[in-house]
């Protein structure tokens, strides 16, 4: 016989988007389960961490500026928040971000983003090289100028995930270790998933959280099921041994020939060196190739990393979306709620999306934050039916 199992709100995906979101709707009542074999797992495990509002600002993407910084003003009181529910130390460090330029091209490029930012309200400090290497000794005594950014901050992903698994179990969430394999709609009402161990799994609402999987839930309509793809990352992880300490005293990024690298120095000793793009479907391979770009741009940018131990290769998933912002909220099928297609700033956007969410699943509606980012948005003339969802 099936067993089954029913809640108030049922989260596909224990990521940082699907824990976060599982513990704003625990704190707020709602009987929630978490479906997912390895809830703490996923993109979370592999990212850097970088809050990077102001160095990762594109042109175009002026919307998702207003959505990454208020999520970055967020970060220190949900940082304080789950710290003080867990007592976990996440890693958060506001040590600020350099973004550097190595020759006449990247310079070009550095100054047209300091345009940008400085044209958008953003904090930001251009440095002659002089200064880079006053900042931090060990850059290349090639680099030739960069962006001193001192609002972009870092977290430890690792630990967030973590933390936010503790915290949904204090706040009372159920752990359900299955992958969700098919949803199941009732009556033209998202009403639960069937888990792969035959567990049926019912809610009042569901929400999609599935990162990079969540295009691809069985039952889902075709209309409905998120424009979600696997963007590839592959990065590494050094660790700094005390007597080069300290190796560097903040985030350190450049353009190099047209690829991002950046290194990102944890406190405990970590350095993260991050990231390919790649995309190349559900591949997760660390390739000789990525492993050489990565440390051959960081080793331009800061020639003494040869000298680290590298003690870990790994590459992880962003869920990607047409515009490379996240799907929030409702959707055309009542009852289904979306929190995904967060791309490159997931753990940027943890604060905002739980709350987001929380916001829906009490009012059945969208706060201003979020109205742009609703998953109708990729539906010809969908907008008017926002208002008429039932959530
Ligand atoms: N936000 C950094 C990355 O996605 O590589």
């Amino acid at each position: 016989m099936s067993r089954t199992h029913t809640s108030d709100v049922l989260v596909v995906g224990g990521g940082i988007i699907g824990l976060v979101t599982a513990w704003r709707a625990a704190q707020r009542g709602f009987t929630t389960t978490v479906v997912d074999p390895g809830p703490g797992g996923g993109a979370g495990q592999v990212a850097a961490g970088m809050l990077a509002a102001v160095t990762e600002l594109h042109h175009g993407e002026q919307t998702l500026l207003g959505l990454n910084l208020e999520s970055a003003r967020r970060y220190p009181d949900f940082a304080a928040e789950l710290t003080e529910a867990t007592g976990l130390d996440l890693g958060y460090r506001r040590s600020g971000t350099l973004a550097v330029a190595l020759d006449a091209d990247d310079r070009a490029h550095l100054r047209e983003l300091h345009t940008l930012q400085r044209r958008s309200g953003l904090q930001s400090e251009w440095l002659n090289g002089r200064e880079c290497r006053r900042l931090e000794p060990m850059l290349a005594p090639g680099v030739r100028g960069g962006l001193r950014v001192d609002g972009d901050h870092q977290i430890d992903p690792r630990r967030l995930s973590r933390a936010l698994v503790t915290a949904c179990e204090r706040a009372g969430v159920v752990f359900h270790r299955a992958w969700a394999e098919e949803l199941s709609v009732v009556r033209g009402r998202a009403a639960g998933v069937r888990a792969d161990d035959g567990t049926g799994l019912t809610a009042g609402r569901v929400v999609l959280a599935g990162g990079s999987h969540s295009g691809r839930l069985a039952g889902v309509p075709d209309d409905v099921l998120p424009p979600v793809r696997p963007v590839k990352g592959q990065v590494l992880r050094l660790t700094v041994p005390e007597r080069y300490a300290p190796f560097l005293t903040r985030t350190v990024r450049a353009v190099v020939r047209g690829s991002h690298v950046y290194l990102v120095p944890r406190e405990d000793g970590e350095l993260v060196v991050g990231a390919t793009n790649e995309e190349l479907g559900w591949d997760t391979t660390v390739t000789a190739g990525g492993v050489y770009e990565l440390l051959r741009d960081a080793h331009e940018l800061v020639p003494g990393i040869t000298e680290l131990p590298l003690t870990e290769t790994r590459a992880g998933l962003r869920p990607g979306s047409p515009d490379n912002a996240p799907l929030l909220g409702p959707t055309a099928l009542d009852g289904l709620l979306l929190a995904t297609g967060h791309h490159r700033n997931g753990v940027l956007l943890a604060p905002v999306t739980g709350d987001v969410l929380a916001h829906v699943l009490v009012s059945g509606e969208l706060p201003a934050v979020a109205r742009d980012f609703t998953p109708l948005r990729f539906r010809a003339g969908a907008r008017r039916e926002l208002s008429e969802q039932t959530v």
